[in-house]
């Protein structure tokens, strides 16, 4: 391996006044392989955290901070609960709320608020929290490899958070068209887009033969849904149910109508 000591202190130099740096040259002379360097040395969230955060005016410590974004890889498309996150924090409810709002709107985490109306049943009220990012997500996880994911306990709320950015960028959703469902009696829907009248439901599922479950006829019934489609890790997309549909991630372009 030839050392390229100089290059990346150059680039690491550069990266300290420039957000972005761009590394040109001819082809195969080890442009990849040393920004692939350069990242295992310096992961974007040290920066983020060591320099971006300060700037921004936080006054809580890199440390804490970055102990409370890899806690929250495990609430990753789980309902947000300060109490048990403070609890785990040794700080009040207050302060974890600080560090979830810092970095919901530095953009490292997405909030997807929680649908709910009258319908005489109790619906959960907290939003569920998302990494924004599933390459930062699987990194804090450590995980390298597809294999690693693959057998991680992790990887449907991975699939799901992933699949769901993608469907809210294809319909080019709003944030306050965006929520999920859930009952204390168990019925739920990941994701419901509301655009005026119209009401959309979207399941996300980690395999390649998803079914329609009795949770999706229930969301289908009490809000008064248009369709839902179950976006699934296969190739095909087929019906379910009357409007239930089974649609394949790598087919959404085709089989989704973003609508308006
Ligand atoms: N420092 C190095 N010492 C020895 N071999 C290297 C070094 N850096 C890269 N290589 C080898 O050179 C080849 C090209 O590397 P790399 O893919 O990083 O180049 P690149 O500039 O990104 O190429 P491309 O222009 O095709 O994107 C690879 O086989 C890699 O293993
Ligand atoms: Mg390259």
């Amino acid at each position: 391996m030839i050392e390229r000591r100089a290059l990346r202190d150059e680039v690491f130099r550069l990266l300290r006044h420039n957000p972005v740096v761009a590394l040109v040259g001819a082809r195969q002379v080890g442009k990849t392989t040393l920004a692939r360097e350069i990242a295992r040395r310096e992961p974007r969230a040290v920066t983020f955290l060591e320099r971006d955060v300060p700037q921004l005016g936080s006054r809580i410590p890199s440390t804490t901070l970055r102990r409370f974004w890899s806690m929250l890889t495990h609430y990753h498309g789980q309902t947000w609960n300060s109490s048990e996150l403070a609890r785990a924090f040794g700080v009040s409810d207050h302060a974890v709320r600080g560090y979830l709002d810092l970095l919901e709107s530095t953009y490292v985490v997405r909030l997807l608020a929680a649908w709910h109306e009258n319908l005489g049943k109790r619906q959960v009220k907290a939003p569920k929290v998302y990494l924004a990012d599933s390459g930062v997500l699987h990194a804090l996880l450590n995980l390298t490899t597809r294999q690693d994911l693959m057998l991680h306990p992790k990887v449907g709320a991975s699939w799901e958070g992933f699949a769901l950015d993608e469907v809210v960028a294809h319909l080019g959703a709003r944030p306050e068209e965006c929520f999920y469902w859930r009952t204390h009696t168990g019925a739920e829907l990941d994701l419901l887009v509301v655009r005026g009248e119209r009401r959309r439901g979207f399941e996300f599922k980690h395999t390649s033969a998803p079914q329609a479950t009795r949770s999706m006829h229930i969301a289908l019934e009490d809000l008064g849904l248009a369709s839902v489609d179950v976006i699934h890790a296969g190739r095909d997309s087929f019906p379910l149910a009357p409007r239930i549909r089974a649609v394949a991630l790598s087919r959404m372009l085709d089989d989704i109508d973003p609508g308006v």
